[in-house]
C-alpha cells in the first residue's frame, strides 16, 4: 500500500470482527516490519506479549477496563518497555562488541547509562518513548498488511504488569490490538486534527 494511504486509512478500529483470524505468520510479518522503529543507540527496549487465547484475552480484558475489542480482535499485543535497556545485559551491545574495542563499548554505555539511566524519570521517558514508536510502527505495518489495529492507554499498567509476570524494570506502556474491522458495524467519522499553525511554534 502506498505510504500516503497508510497515514489517511489507518484508523483506531473499535469493533473487530471476531471471525476473522489473524494468520501466524502476518502478524510475524507485521513485527518483523514494525522493528524497523527507531530507538536510541538502537537499544530496542521493548518486548510484546501477543494475547491471543482465550484465557489470555480473559485476563487482559479485566485490566483493561472491560474493552470488549480485547476479547473480539484475535490479537491484542501488550507493548512492553524496559526501564532498564540502556544497561550493559542488554543483548544489543554484543553486536556493538564485535565492531568497537572493550575501552570504547564501555565509554558508549557509561553515556547511555547517563542519559537514561540517572532519574527514574529518564528511566520511564526512555522506556515509553521508545516502546511508543514501537506501538506507532506496529499499527502502520499491520495496515501494509491490510490488518486494522487499534491503541489502548485506558488500562490498568500496574494490573498488567502482575498479571503477565513482567520484570522489575519492565512497564506496559499501551496495548495494540490486531485484527479486522467488523464491517458490520460503523465507525465513528475520523475526528478533526490541530494543524501545522495549531502546533507549531518556529524557534
Ligand atoms: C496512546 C493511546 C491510547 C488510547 N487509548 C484508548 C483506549 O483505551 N480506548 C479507546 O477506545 N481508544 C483509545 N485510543 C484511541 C483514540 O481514541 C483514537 O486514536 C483517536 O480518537 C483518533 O482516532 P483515529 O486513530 O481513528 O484517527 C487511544 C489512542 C492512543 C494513541
Amino acid at each position: 500500500m502506498e505510504a500516503r494511504r497508510i497515514f489517511e486509512e489507518r484508523r483506531a478500529v473499535n469493533f473487530f470482527d471476531p471471525k476473522q483470524e489473524l494468520e501466524s505468520s502476518t502478524l510475524q510479518a507485521i513485527i518483523n516490519l514494525a522493528v524497523l522503529a527507531p530507538s536510541a543507540f538502537n537499544l530496542q527496549p521493548w518486548r510484546v506479549i501477543a494475547v491471543k487465547s482465550a484465557a489470555g484475552k480473559q485476563r487482559l480484558y479485566h485490566q483493561a477496563s472491560n474493552q470488549a475489542k480485547i476479547v473480539e480482535a484475535p490479537v491484542t499485543l501488550i507493548i512492553v518497555g524496559d526501564r532498564a535497556g540502556y544497561e550493559a545485559g542488554n543483548p544489543v551491545w554484543d553486536e556493538l562488541a564485535d565492531m568497537q574495542t572493550p575501552e570504547k563499548l564501555k565509554e558508549t554505555q557509561d553515556f547511555a547509562r547517563l542519559l537514561y539511566g540517572t532519574s527514574e524519570e529518564r528511566r520511564i521517558k526512555f522506556a515509553e518513548s521508545n516502546a511508543g514508536l514501537l506501538a506507532m510502527s506496529i499499527m502502520y505495518a499491520a495496515k501494509c498488511f491490510g490488518v486494522d489495529s487499534h491503541p489502548m492507554s485506558g488500562i490498568d499498567f500496574s494490573g498488567i504488569k502482575t498479571e503477565f509476570s513482567l520484570q522489575e524494570a519492565e512497564e506496559a506502556v499501551m496495548l495494540v490490538a490486531l485484527g479486522y474491522f467488523d464491517h458490520s458495524k460503523t465507525l465513528y467519522p475520523r475526528r478533526k486534527r490541530r494543524g501545522y499553525a495549531d502546533i507549531v511554534e518556529e524557534a
